[in-house]
């Protein structure tokens, strides 16, 4: 059931979360499936709701830097990054504190911690309530990321609580770094470009074998129903298009332009939407424009890879 956003419903939601129960919440990047961070019997739900591998960690979610840090052994490329970046889409990993109480199915198991401060307002004040969530994507595992209440109402079929928070305004997950070696290491591309990251930072690796450290790395993910195929200038017959750029018609049927202006915020900003139209449009496969891989369009050639992977 879809809630619209009041101190009311604020209050509501953040009890269910206190009495250990999920619910589907807004962020800047995509909605959040959220659980109580401490609570293995809300977890637990989490992973039976999304269909999700066990071993997948999930990020913790706070929006005091205090309470974060708390969970954490904190180092100096984490402070950099946090005053700059943070609240945004910027998730950090590190290593996790011995006295940290999280719950240890939220983490997989893993000795490190991936931690974020989301910006969006009424994510916030819900975690002003309960401190630290547990928040996967809010689809079931595999399949494309939430960018507004409706894509999570139908995804689950109206069983869960959803706080309408509007359309996600940066529409990709957050960027992913692992701080917890001996050089950062970008896990995921996303919200934030790796250059504004290496600016902070300098050379951040890329490309290591991350297959364990990183399991939400699996290769098909974000998958439609259409096969999709990237790269493709021109359209066929019989395919739905995902442009990119000023070179298209304005209104076609089957194509859908990330951004007419060549923008790639606003591109990363509709993939998810864009794909599920094209996915929905009644053709037998999705062809997209080439990208520019720069920016953004790291992450969205990254979510396209997958997409177009095949599926296991
Ligand atoms: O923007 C986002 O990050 C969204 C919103 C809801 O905050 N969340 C999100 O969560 O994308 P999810 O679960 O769909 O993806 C989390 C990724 C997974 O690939 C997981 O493997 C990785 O984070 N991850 C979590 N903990 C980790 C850790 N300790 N080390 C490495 N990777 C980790
Ligand atoms: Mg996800």
């Amino acid at each position: 059931m879809i809630y619209p956003p009041s101190s009311e419903t604020i209050q509501l939601l953040s009890q269910k979360l206190l009495d250990h129960e999920i619910i589907a919440l807004p962020t800047e990047t995509v909605y959040g499936l959220a659980g109580l961070a401490t609570s293995d019997q809300a977890i637990a739900e989490i992973y039976a709701q999304k269909k999700r591998p066990q071993f997948n960690p999930l990020i913790i979610h706070g929006s005091s830097l205090a309470l974060l840090k708390s969970q954490v052994i904190w180092n100096s490329w984490a402070e950099k990054l946090a005053a700059r970046f943070w609240p945004g889409p910027l998730t950090l990993v590190l290593p996790k504190n011995p006295a940290s109480s999280l719950s240890l199915l939220a983490l997989a198991g893993l000795e490190t911690v991936a931690i974020r401060m989301p910006s969006h307002p009424l994510m916030q004040q819900v975690l002003n309530q309960v401190g630290l969530v547990a928040a996967p994507s809010a689809n079931p595992s595999g399949l494309i990321s939430p960018t507004c209440a409706q894509d999570v109402e139908n995804a689950f079929e109206g069983r869960l609580p959803v706080l309408d928070g509007g359309a996600a305004e940066v529409g990709l997950e957050s960027t992913i770094v692992d701080l917890s070696g001996k050089t950062p290491h970008l896990l995921r591309p996303g919200g934030i470009a790796l250059e504004e990251l290496e600016e902070v930072l300098g050379p951040i690796l890329q490309g290591v074998p991350i297959s364990i450290k990183s399991p939400g790395q699996l290769n098909s993910h974000y998958a439609p129903r259409c096969p999709l195929i990237m790269n493709v200038k021109e359209r066929s017959e019989g395919a739905a298009y995902i442009a990119f750029g000023p070179d298209f018609p304005e209104s076609c049927p089957g194509l859908f332009n990330l951004s007419p202006t060549g923008d790639l915020k606003e591109a990363a900003s509709h993939l998810f939407a864009r794909m599920r139209e094209a996915d929905q449009a009644g053709y037998s496969y999705i062809e997209v424009a080439p990208i520019p891989n720069e920016g953004l369009g790291l992450a969205i050639n990254d979510r396209l890879k997958r997409a177009a992977a095949p599926r296991h």
